[in-house]
């Protein structure tokens, strides 16, 4: 019944929807309508009722399930939740299938790199997906970089915004952060069990309230955009570029994930800073190599090889 009401909001558009017509329209009570109505508002979804009727606000918003295809992921939408990592491991442990999403409309305790807290307010796309790669631990890096490389590639395709990676796996636009990424890995018998690639995305929110150094799709195209048309994009990016991180699939003279990663890069070639929790490391980033640790020449002439960290762009 919660389906076929969204579907029906949906389809009215911008349109009010009188209670008379659903209830004709669903075989149910005006009564029921309203308590189906109050239970979609519990859980988040924002519908607007007056007197002549219901109407959902932003339908092509709407990260409902049943909006995406059920045969390629399992949608999970809730309207609040302390952190879509925390929500996404309990769910991995419960056997939840390969390209499992969970997605909040709003995190109390939304978790960024290095222990540092994520600012999760309503109009960004908070998610983290589930992924069982058939891969040893030691290539689970594969995955956190087809992911920052595919998010970059979706808003260049989809929006023309100019998104670079910034190693490891942050998404700058002019220098601003748009997007982390954050990922959590659990393994059984030398395997990789699940990786759970959490991201961050400032979509139509303002970061830059809270973070002068961050930005969203909103301040840059001026304008508000669909979030589960972005999502859905950026879901069938990753899912056509995941075959190509096994062994296997990678064929002689094809690019691997990390090459096709540099092209997308701002952070080759700059002076950097990398910090960790015990040191902090200055150079020019000279590369990236095959197993994602930045290369960096010290003012000494020395190379130093860092496996994390957190990268400030000089
Ligand atoms: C970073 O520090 O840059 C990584 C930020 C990752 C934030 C996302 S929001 C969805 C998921 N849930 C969390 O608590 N964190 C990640």
């Amino acid at each position: 019944m919660k389906e076929k009401i969204l579907r029906q909001l949906i389809n009215s558009g911008d349109n009010i929807v009188s209670g008379v017509q659903m209830s004709a329209e669903l075989g149910i009570s005006r009564v029921a309508v309203w308590k189906h109505i109050k239970n979609l508002r519990d859980e988040g979804y924002d519908i607007i009722s007056s007197s002549k009727g219901y109407r959902l606000k932003d339908p092509d918003d709407l990260l409902a399930p049943f909006c995406f295809d059920s045969k390629k992921y399992d949608i999970m939408f809730f309207p609040k939740v302390c952190s879509t990592m925390d929500t996404a491991r309990k769910l991995a442990k419960k056997n939840a299938r390969h390209f499992t999403v969970v997605i909040a409309d709003e995190q109390t305790n939304g978790r960024g790199r290095l222990n540092r807290t994520w600012i999760s307010s309503k109009g960004g796309l908070w998610f983290t997906i589930i992924l069982r790669p058939n891969l040893p631990p030691a290539l689970s890096f594969r995955v956190n970089f087809a992911a920052s490389l595919c998010l970059a590639k979706t808003l260049i395709k989809k929006f023309e915004i100019d998104a670079k990676v910034k190693w490891p796996n942050d998404i700058l636009v002019n220098g601003k952060k748009l997007a982390g990424l954050l990922s959590e890995m659990e393994t059984k018998s030398d395997m990789i069990s699940f990786v759970n690639i959490g991201i961050g995305l400032n979509v139509n929110n303002s970061p830059e309230r809270y973070e002068p150094n961050a930005i969203s799709i909103k301040n840059i195209l001026g304008r508000k955009i669909s979030r589960q048309d972005l999502l859905r994009a950026f879901l069938d990016e990753l899912a056509s570029e995941l075959p190509g991180i096994y062994d296997k699939n990678i064929s002689q003279g094809e690019p691997g994930i990390i090459d096709k990663w540099k092209k997308y890069t701002s952070t080759i070639g700059r002076q950097v800073s990398i910090q960790t929790s015990t040191d902090t490391s200055n150079g020019v980033a000279i590369d990236v190599d095959e197993s994602g640790a930045l290369i960096l020449r010290q003012k000494n002439g020395t190379k130093k090889r860092i496996i994390y960290g957190d990268c400030f762009h000089r």
